[in-house]
């Protein structure tokens, strides 16, 4: 694997989004940075977005995509992210507007202009799935798929993650699209907790953002430790999707086949994983993320804040 390797970042920032464009930006090639309804309406991912590239000095192309999931209305994570998604610091106005072309139509295009890049979708994945189901070519020509979503056991529901559970159809169509997909489930994402002590490294990384992020982080914190028992801070989910491909060896894999359901009554939206111990298995479709070096994760995180200019 490339010690920089290029990826189109399609987010929905949200606290954990934004450090892992903070990670991306420093230790990848971003060719773009796309943007989807999730944790907050569009407008707001997207202004998010806008401001996150700014502090970390980007100048990767933005794109706004998808306002809604494919099939079922959107619904927002205020009581995680606060009301404008990136609640906790006062954070300066954005410096630039998105740019115009629509995240789909810029997905399809860079991916076919240049074979081998990644994917790595930290939010719904309504944006990747409409760019597959429209270029159905695009799975052969990405590296993979790097994405957050899933886990064994959920968060929105006993059975279904967050990114997955608000646009399940999506996933389908991402996982069944021959792609190779990496995953970073919540069974990996709660051990990468930002504890008091790693978000004050964070604040200590740099002298002007610094306090910014750990603002972030605090609120961030808040709905974790008050909602979860066992927990010191927020996971920071949405980073190790972007470390499994710039620090693969901070990670435990194993090789799994990964199917969604929508049907469930109970478990719409949940990625059922074959942890069977079979001879034959369905062929695999994952690389699922199973254990992190979770220090030497907030070691690269705090390595990034601090080349922000
Ligand atoms: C996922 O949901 C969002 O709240 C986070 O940004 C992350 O992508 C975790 O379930
Ligand atoms: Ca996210």
């Amino acid at each position: 694997m490339s010690p920089r390797p290029r990826m189109i970042l399609d987010c929905d920032p949200g606290h954990d989004d934004a450090f892992a464009l903070i990670v991306a930006a420093h230790f990848a090639d971003v060719v773009g940075v796309t943007t989807v309804a999730g944790n907050a309406p569009l407008e707001l991912t997207t202004r998010n977005a806008r401001i996150i590239l700014d502090l970390c000095g980007s100048k990767a192309p933005l794109h706004s995509g998808a306002n809604k999931p494919l099939v079922q209305p959107p619904v927002f994570a205020d009581y995680v992210h606060g009301k404008s998604g990136m609640d906790g610091a006062e954070l300066p106005e954005p410096s630039r507007p998105a740019d115009s072309t629509h995240a789909v139509d810029f997905i399809i295009e860079t991916v076919r202009t240049n074979e081998g890049l990644w994917l790595v979708p930290t939010g719904p994945l309504t944006n990747i799935a409409l760019a597959l189901t429209r270029a159905p070519d695009l799975a052969a020509r990405v590296a993979g798929i790097s994405l957050m979503g899933g886990g064994r056991f959920g968060n929105r529901t006993p059975a279904a993650e967050f990114n997955i559970w608000l646009d399940p159809e999506a996933a389908v169509t991402v996982f069944m699209s021959g792609a190779p997909i990496t995953m970073a489930g919540l069974h990996l994402t709660h051990e990468f907790q930002a504890s008091p002590e790693r978000i004050a490294a964070v604040e200590a990384s740099h002298p002007r953002v610094g306090s910014l992020l750990a603002g972030l982080l605090r609120f961030f914190s808040k709905s974790y430790v008050d909602r979860h028992v066992g927990f010191v801070g927020p996971a920071m989910h949405d980073v190790c999707s972007v470390l499994a491909l710039t620090h693969p060896q901070m990670f435990q894999t194993s090789q799994r086949y990964v199917a969604v359901d929508v049907h469930g009554n109970h478990t719409r939206g949940m990625t059922v994983i074959d942890d069977r111990h079979l001879v034959d298995r369905p062929a695999v479709n994952t690389t699922m993320l199973e254990r992190i070096d979770a220090d030497a994760g907030f070691a690269a995180i705090c390595e990034a804040v601090a080349a922000c200019p």
